[in-house]
């Protein structure tokens, strides 16, 4: 048999309709937008439908529908939630459907979309991502968000970790690219300090800077939820791990 391959895209800009097609790729946006979907998921929203611009948002959202999303990391003036993890709470998002726009996060969901499976990967979901992806053995692409075209080290160090579950797992041949194995190696290096260096990235510090500090060190927690967000008729819903063979 073939051998899998696990690709690392650093942004959204270099990937190619080529390198998606007929591949699982895996979304990351580690502060925030994946975290956040990953989190409204897990605590009960129905959906997320990810879209690229405040209009469409607008357009999209029904009346019973929470809008939610950022510009220059802040909530977008007449929308209810912005991108703070912290407010898609049980109590806010449960039995909710959610339209939400981000600045990179939604952008690289749209950008996938026509990949065979699109998946939202972040630290608190990573081993049940990496579990999901092997299930369907195709090719793997890690796709990292990064900031306006240019890389991010916490999705970096966040394709890492989901590289090093899909290695843990041990499933068949599998062959991880350059890009991929120097991801998995940052993370190593960082894994025993990982919120300090989250909170130190560029973004990290842009977030502190705005009073997000506290997103920060939540979206550095690891495998905290076996939720993955799986693109399903233009929204993500959730599966677990366990699930995936009910996803059409
Ligand atoms: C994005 O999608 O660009 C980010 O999630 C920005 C943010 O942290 O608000």
């Amino acid at each position: 048999m073939r051998s899998l391959r696990v690709d690392c895209i650093p942004q959204i800009s270099e990937a190619l309709s080529q390198d998606l097609a007929g591949k699982t790729v895996i979304v990351i946006d580690a502060l925030r937008a994946t975290s956040n979907i990953v989190t409204a998921l897990s605590n009960g929203a129905v959906s997320v439908w990810p879209v690229e611009t405040v209009a469409q948002a607008k357009q999209a959202a029904g009346a019973n529908d929470l809008l939610a999303g950022e510009r220059q990391c802040k909530k977008i003036p007449g929308f209810d939630l912005g991108n703070s993890p912290l407010e898609f709470t049980e109590q806010t998002v449960s039995g909710q459907r959610i339209v939400m726009t981000t600045t990179n996060g939604t952008r690289g969901i749209q950008k996938a979309a026509k990949a065979a499976a699109v998946l939202a990967g972040s630290m608190l979901n990573a081993r049940a991502c990496a579990e999901t992806a092997l299930q369907w053995k195709r090719d793997i692409v890690l796709l990292c968000a990064g900031t306006k075209d240019v890389f991010a080290l916490e999705d970096g160090l966040c394709a890492g970790l989901i590289a090093k579950e899909i290695r843990e797992l041990r499933v068949g041949d599998l062959q991880f690219s350059d890009f991929t194995r120097a991801m998995e190696g940052a993370y190593d290096s960082f894994a025993d300090r990982l919120e300090d260096v989250f909170s130190t990235s560029d973004s990290g510090i842009r977030l502190g800077r705005l009073g997000y500090g506290g997103d920060v060190s939540f979206c550095a927690q690891r495998n905290t939820t076996d939720t993955v967000p799986i693109l399903t008729n233009g929204e993500m819903r959730a599966f677990s791990p366990r699930q995936i063979f009910s996803y059409k």
